[in-house]
């Protein structure tokens, strides 16, 4: 039987394990439209972006060691909750809600 939710329900769909996010630091779902991270500040949330970069379109990719996300075309830099920390963007990344669930992470878009 079914458990009756305590919050309403919001549609999240699975990314990939929580094993494969902390071997590799980033977990990119395979549509690379949601890109999630640990939150550097704290290690027990997620965080969820949307890693097309709001200058061109190219798909930014995580640098741990910069705690940014680094876009391969022109060099913006993005941070964890997809503000903008280096043009030439302007606009941050769209972000989602994730979590992990029975360890799978989660996101709601
Ligand atoms: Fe990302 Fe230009 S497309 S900086």
């Amino acid at each position: 039987p079914e458990s009756v939710a305590a919050t309403p329900s919001k549609n999240f769909k699975e990314i990939g394990a929580v094993a494969q996010l902390d071997k590799d630091g980033v977990l990119v779902s395979s549509d690379k439209q949601i890109a999630v991270i640990r939150d550097p500040k704290n290690k027990d949330s997620l965080l969820a972006v949307n890693p097309t970069c709001t200058h061109k379109g190219c798909t930014v990719l995580w640098k741990a060691d910069k705690k940014a996300y680094v876009c391969p075309c022109h060099d913006a830099e993005f941070a964890p909750d997809g503000a903008v920390l280096e043009k030439p963007a302007k606009k941050p990344l769209p972000t989602y809600t994730a979590k992990i669930d029975k360890g799978q992470v989660v996101v709601s878009t």
